[in-house]
């Protein structure tokens, strides 16, 4: 006999269960398909209205309170109210030109058009791009022969901490069967644009070097994790995995607006249908990743890179995109050598804008620090600017001139990484919003801001809360007279 599911706690709607449930259809389980159905009921509703979350969790038999918390942890997610139809985006490369009078986001990965401004009621722009039909696949290439390859490339990830490659597949081979690769595509730090342009101009590319891990790896499962801001991208591979006929299922999941996402440990909990909050590690995710199995994550470039390693040879490894915003006349993505310097990143971007002298440059989007000017002639390669208290991570770079004021810009990204943060530790919690209050001072206390930078950088759990002083420090550091 079929058994019967009684919610606890608030009632359901009958009408809208049954609603939800045609919604739905087969995709009402397991629970790991919460966000993709919180979008769907929302798309449908234009908001979540607590009867429909109740409704929902009846249809996956799931608590109310498990889709609540879910619901109310992701930022594009509406509780009893209408998503706000135009949006301004108060990212730093934006903010730097003035925010507009729309409900503030976080950076949408649209510098090159700062400031950005839109509605949802705008249709979504297709860009040109490769489709299947046009692009040519080799055939699978054997692992053993991969593997040699990419040690020999000394590729190293590109999604910010700079992890060698192979190592990171070598886990894998050691590891449990029914294997799991992840794709990371939620680029959501500051200034960072540039896995974006690999999916909307050449989307088979990273899909080829996404075939090309599953397969030396083995894995059994993979999932794109996709930010929900790319809906143009998210269109794309709508349209062109299936021509893939992949043998290893790919599954195309849709973020929900949480830069804490991006981290691979939070991302696992939000491919896991959960609220994103950074596992304590170890286990590893090659050890224990996505729903217990080993679990290789990449950035989208990584994949990028290593299809061209195995079409071209080595030398993809030595080259990268640059999300390059600011204060220059030529905002976008550029393709350099890993040592490039920022001097040469400005040239190639067309220089300063007329009237603005170069004052400062950001190497790693929010979270990687701020040098001088007179630092624009270090290499960008990975280990270099760590003993400048800064990181290439991302590789975005975000030029700032006379015009900027540094406690200006400071406060910008410590409202992000406030906003950003997951709660989880407070050092994190409490220390992004401490040190946002005391940036809106006219003269703020210096010594305790850096002390309390300090014990984040020490205590936090992750990237984000250890990482989110750095500008501050790099600020206090060479620019003391804009406090
Ligand atoms: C707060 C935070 C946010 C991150 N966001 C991203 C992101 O949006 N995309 C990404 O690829 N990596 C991001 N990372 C890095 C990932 O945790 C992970 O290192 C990366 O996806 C591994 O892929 P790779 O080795 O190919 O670089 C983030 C890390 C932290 C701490
Ligand atoms: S450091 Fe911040 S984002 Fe990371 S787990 Fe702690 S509270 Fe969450």
């Amino acid at each position: 006999m079929k058994k019967q599911f009684f919610p606890k706690g608030r009632q359901t709607d009958q009408k809208l269960v049954d609603e939800i449930t045609t919604l739905l259809g087969s995709n009402a389980h397991p629970r790991d398909l919460l966000i993709e159905n919180l979008h769907r009921v929302q798309d449908h509703y234009g908001q979540l209205h607590k009867d429909a979350i109740a409704a929902l969790a009846q249809v996956m038999h799931l608590s109310q309170a498990q889709v609540f918390e879910v619901a109310s942890f992701y930022a594009h997610f509406h509780i009893d109210n209408p998503a706000p139809v135009h949006k301004s985006c108060s990212g730093i490369s934006c903010a730097l030109f003035g925010i507009g009078d729309g409900h503030g986001v976080p950076c949408v990965g649209q510098c090159h058009n700062a400031p950005v401004n839109f509605s949802l009621k705008d249709a979504i722009e297709i860009p040109e791009y490769i489709a299947f039909e046009d692009y040519a696949y080799m055939p699978l290439p054997d692992p053993h022969v991969v593997m040699e390859k990419l040690e020999a490339s000394g590729l190293r990830g590109l999604g910010g901490a700079g992890f060698p490659v192979a190592q990171k597949w070598r886990f894998m081979l050691n590891a449990a069967d029914n294997r799991v690769l992840v794709v990371n595509a939620d680029e959501g730090e500051p200034g960072t644009f540039k896995d974006r342009h690999c999916l909307e101009t050449n989307p088979h590319k990273v899909l080829e070097g996404m075939l090309i891990a599953a397969h030396t790896i083995k894995a059994k499962d993979i999932y794109i994790y996709l930010r929900d801001e790319y809906a143009h991208v998210r269109h794309i591979l709508e349209t062109e995995i299936p021509k893939l006929n992949s043998p290893i299922p790919i599954h195309l999941r849709r973020g929900a607006g949480a830069y804490i996402c991006g981290e691979e440990t939070a991302l696992l909990e939000s491919l896991e249908g959960k609220r994103g909050l950074p596992r304590i590690k170890p286990p590893y995710p090659a050890q224990e990743g996505l729903f217990g199995r080993p679990t290789l994550i990449n950035n989208v470039e990584t994949l990028w890179r290593v299809q061209e390693i195995l079409a071209d040879g080595p030398a993809a490894a030595s080259k990268r995109f640059y999300s390059v915003s600011g204060r220059i006349k030529n905002p976008g993505v550029f393709e350099a050598p890993t040592d490039i310097t920022a001097a040469a990143l400005i040239e190639m971007a067309g220089g300063m804008l007329d009237g603005h002298q170069f004052k400062a440059y950001l190497p790693g989007g929010a979270s990687g620090g701020i040098l001088p000017a007179h630092k624009a002639d270090l290499p960008l390669s990975f280990g270099v600017l760590e003993e400048y208290g800064c990181f290439i991570g991302s590789a975005a770079v975000i030029v700032l001139s006379d015009q900027d004021n540094m406690k200006d810009v400071v406060a910008n990204l410590m409202d992000f990484f406030d906003h950003e943060s997951c709660g989880q530790c407070t050092p994190c919690r409490v220390g992004c919003h401490k040190l946002t209050h005391l940036l809106q001072e006219d003269h703020p206390d210096t010594d305790l801001m850096s002390e309390l930078s300090y014990v984040m950088r020490d205590s936090s759990i992750c990237g984000l809360g250890q990482a989110a002083p750095n500008p501050l420090l790099s600020a206090l550091t060479h620019f003391a007279e804009d406090f």
